[in-house]
């Protein structure tokens, strides 16, 4: 599978292989619901130097070894930070979300991309269909002060029948064959595992897409490089709704590549270069992202 995996990923992009390591920075966000940039001051007494990513003032790296000591200051247990890769804090933040937006996050848990809209939005909706990641979400949420966000412990291909289309915006956060978690021998990967996400992601796409109001604006996301998770279902929603629009994604960060159209035997909508590939680096792990609108 080893030699599979890496011929697949080397006609991505064999710049992604040598990102696939171990990290040597984490990052966190200030969770705004408890605290504000004065934080920074209160961890560097406690000899922390945190350093400020150049796209948000709320976001900061540090080196890995610092990881585990973070935990225990009191910053982190009081839940003022919020410890988050980069790559999902700068997709969920591509989102756009606005004071007057109801967002839907589709699969939701442990809750981190809804802890990032519930800062700025009206109301965000929040679904998992996993017990124990349901009540993990909700704990989590509960401890980050996030009072304006209401859970549902529902499968999210059948959510778009009970609400119809009436949210603003929609992030569906995939569940994935996670090949930019794997960061030294290939174990749990194989490719029928891709194909089989591959058509559950394309059940929630259509059932995020179902979601939207008219005018509403969503994002498709994995963490995973494989084309039939990512290029292959945008291409599919193009197929299948004829008033979905991609949306061009300006991302103020260099390890990006755009959505490829070719893979194997298939070829797909040239609309499908607007989407996004973020390719591992020390700090960012890999992910995929494509904004779409409902029009
Ligand atoms: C990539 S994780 C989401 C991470 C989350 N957005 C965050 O940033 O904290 C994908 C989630 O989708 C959930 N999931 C799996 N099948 C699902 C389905 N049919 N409907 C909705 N969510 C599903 C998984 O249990 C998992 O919690």
């Amino acid at each position: 599978m080893q030699k599979i995996f890496e011929e697949r990923i080397n006609k991505i992009n064999p710049e992604i292989l040598k990102g696939l390591k171990e990290k040597k920075e984490f990052s966190f966000r200030i969770n705004r619901h408890k605290a504000d940039l004065k934080v920074i001051e209160e961890l560097k007494k406690e000899g922390f130097s945190p350093n400020k990513v150049e796209w948000n003032k709320y976001v900061f790296t540090l080196p890995i070894e610092e990881r585990k000591k973070i935990t225990k200051s009191s910053v982190y247990t009081q839940n003022k930070i919020y410890i988050q890769n980069l790559s999902s804090i700068i997709a969920a933040i591509s989102l756009d979300v606005n004071e007057n937006d109801w967002v839907l996050d589709l699969a939701a848990a442990p809750g981190g991309k809804s802890l990032i809209f519930s800062e700025i939005a009206k109301k965000v909706s929040a679904v998992e269909p996993d017990k124990k990641r349901f009540f993990r979400m909700k704990r989590n949420f509960k401890e980050h002060g996030a009072k304006n966000i209401q859970t549902y412990n529902k499968d999210g291909r059948f959510v778009y029948k009970a609400t119809g289309k009436m949210f603003d915006k929609v992030f569906l956060d995939a569940p994935c064959s996670s090949e930019a978690h794997i960061d030294g021998e290939v174990t749990w990967w194989n490719l029928k595992r891709v194909k089989r996400f591959s058509k559950l992601q394309k059940e929630l796409l259509s059932s995020a897409f179902n979601c939207l109001k008219p005018g509403g604006e969503m994002i498709y996301a994995t963490c995973t490089f494989s084309p039939e998770e990512n290029e292959e279902n945008i291409d599919f929603l193009l197929n299948k709704f004829s008033n979905a629009e991609i949306l061009e994604i300006n991302l103020p960060i260099d390890n990006i590549q755009e959505g490829i159209t070719k893979w194997e035997d298939k070829e797909f909508n040239k609309e499908v270069k607007k989407a996004i590939r973020i390719l591992p680096t020390d700090a960012y792990s890999g992910f995929f992202f494509c904004k779409i609108r409902k029009n």
